[in-house]
């Protein structure tokens, strides 16, 4: 269902959620800042990540065990990884510029509906998405124009009219600048590379360049060697990064959505090239469940396998998972599954001049063939001008499968997947809205609230206890003020999936109310039940165990 954005973000402010970057400054376009909620939910949603793919992934496609491996790279690296990943050369979106307002936007986002009046071609203008949500804007710009006899209204009317983007206005067309309040013109579109840019050391030359780093990916490239030869992995086995990126967005929207820095959790995953479409199938599938696990309806999500014609240049295919958010019609990308064979590695071969060491040498295999060769030394072997084929079987660049999410765009999914609103009667009898956040229990920012059901008769001392023996192990919420009703509503908010209450009874024999928000009981409300206080430890880990 839609939800009210503005107000969605407000309350991801109220609650602690989501700040704008600098907002007692105005804010900055495309940066935010989690709150006290926001950074427990997004943490979790990076923990989670990290114990289901690198510590504990699933057995791969043959039962084997998956070996994956972790990294934490700098930001700022030698531009030149820059250069041989292509990101210098390619890394752009297509941009307008109005002459007048000077606003910019990004040219495919620009829409334009155009005709010829009076043996002119006059043209109406839009930012939107995509075509499909721009014509109906236009027709509807039109119609208002026509009402007023503005010339323009003629479009209307007009035989010949047709919808372009700003990518693929033929040269010539008129641009009018899609701004409400200005009747300026746009340039034609040029390239705007997206990567933030800087200098490393006091001089700010061309030399000392510097790039903040748009993928978390190229560390891991970078890197392949030094990982291969501290571990002796052998093949295949993955290498993870979870990271900050950056990207000069020239159009950040949709709250967090397209921002300008975010934080990517990526994986290289390194095979043998006759085994990469299988590991290709594994990873995109192993990946769309993973959100599901973790809440996200399947209604909601959809892997959608890239068209020929959208795939890079590279790529022998990529699965986008895509989430229905609810600021859009059309599904919008949460990760991306790609298969990019050998390009990386072959790339930074390239460029670093390093090729041996970006490539891999299948030892066991040769030690095994090499029994029946006169040779047991490879080197040796080598000398005898085998065919290219023939060194192939043992030296080769591997390919890889990339998995490639983004924790801030996750996050936000989690965020719209979870909230609720709902009426509820207040003492009245009267109508009230509140919000329940349906969170994952291993995503919830509080895991459990804990509360003395009076401030009296050894209750806040028993409550203390509990929350003390509970809080090293996951976060727990303490709460000792006014009515229980309305301390389960401040949680349902929150999120918090587990509510215990200390009563008269727990002061008898032990035993504690809990209410699991998400299982309903027999009034709809959610399910109540006593339980021993030694066992609220093991009901709460059960929930957080993958
Ligand atoms: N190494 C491959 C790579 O970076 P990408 O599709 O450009 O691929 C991967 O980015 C993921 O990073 C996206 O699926 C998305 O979740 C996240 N991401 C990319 N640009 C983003 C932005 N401007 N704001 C927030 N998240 C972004």
């Amino acid at each position: 269902a839609k939800i009210d954005m503005a107000k969605f973000a407000k309350f991801c402010k109220d609650n602690g959620f989501i700040f704008q970057s600098s907002e007692i400054y105005g804010g900055l376009n495309g940066f935010w800042d989690y709150g006290p909620l926001g950074v427990e939910l997004k943490r979790n949603i990076k923990d989670a990540w990290w114990l289901d793919m690198v510590r504990n992934p699933p057995p791969g496609p043959d039962g084997q065990e998956i070996r994956m491996v972790g990294l934490d790279c700098s930001i700022i690296m030698n531009p030149k990884v820059w250069k041989a990943s292509g990101h210098v050369e390619g890394f752009s979106d297509p941009m307008v510029d109005c002459l007048k307002c000077k606003k910019r936007f990004r040219a495919d986002k620009v829409h334009f509906a155009a005709a010829k009046i009076d043996d002119a071609t006059r043209a109406l203008s839009v930012e939107a998405d995509n075509q499909t949500d721009a014509e109906p804007v236009l027709r509807e710009k039109i119609a208002k124009l026509q009402k007023k006899k503005h010339p323009l209204g003629a479009l209307a009317t007009a035989t010949d009219l047709q919808f372009f983007s700003a990518s693929n206005l033929p040269h010539g067309y008129p641009r009018p600048c899609p701004s409400e309040d200005c009747d300026g013109t746009l340039t034609e579109p040029r390239a705007f590379n997206l990567m933030f840019e800087s200098h490393a050391g006091p001089i700010a030359s061309e030399e000392n360049k510097v790039y903040l780093r748009p993928e978390t990916a190229q560390g891991i490239f970078a890197n392949y060697r030094n990982v291969l030869n501290s571990t002796r992995l052998k093949l295949p086995f993955g290498i993870a990064q979870i990271g900050k990126a950056f990207r000069n967005e020239i159009n950040p929207r949709n709250f967090t959505f397209r921002s300008r820095e975010f934080e990517q959790m990526e994986i290289e995953f390194f095979c043998h090239p006759g085994e990469s479409m299988k590991w290709y199938e594994y990873w995109r599938d192993l990946r769309k469940r993973w959100y599901s696990t973790l809440g996200i309806k399947s209604d909601n999500l959809k892997p959608r396998e890239q068209g020929t014609d959208e795939l890079a240049h590279y790529s022998i295919g990529t699965t986008d998972i895509e989430y229905l958010f609810p600021f859009s019609d059309e599904p919008q990308e949460l990760e991306g599954v790609a298969h990019r064979g050998a390009f990386d590695l072959n790339a930074h071969a390239k460029h670093s001049g390093k090729v041996d060491d970006l490539a891999y040498f299948d030892e066991e295999l040769w030690n095994n063939d090499s029994q029946k060769l006169a040779t047991r030394s490879f080197k040796e072997w080598l000398k005898g001008n085998p065919t290219a084929d023939e060194i192939g079987r043992y030296k080769f660049v591997p390919h890889v499968i990339e998995p490639s999410a983004g924790a801030d765009r996750f996050t936000l999914a989690v965020l719209c997947e979870a909230y609720h609103e709902d009426k509820v009667p207040d003492k009245d009898g009267k109508l009230e809205e509140r919000i329940v956040m349906r969170f994952h229990p291993r995503l919830a920012p509080v895991k459990c609230a804990i509360f003395p059901l009076v401030n009296k008769d050894g209750m806040p001392e028993k409550a203390l206890k509990l929350y003390r023996e509970l809080k090293p192990l996951f976060n727990v919420f303490y709460d000792d003020k006014g009515a229980v009703g309305r301390r389960y509503r401040r949680q349902d908010e929150i999120g918090t999936p587990f509510c215990v209450t200390i009563d008269g009874e727990t002061m008898q024999n032990d035993s504690v109310t809990i209410r699991e928000r998400d299982t309903i009981g027999p009034d709809g409300k959610p399910a109540q039940r006593r339980i021993n206080l030694s066992e609220v430890k093991d009901v709460i880990f059960k929930a957080l165990s993958p």
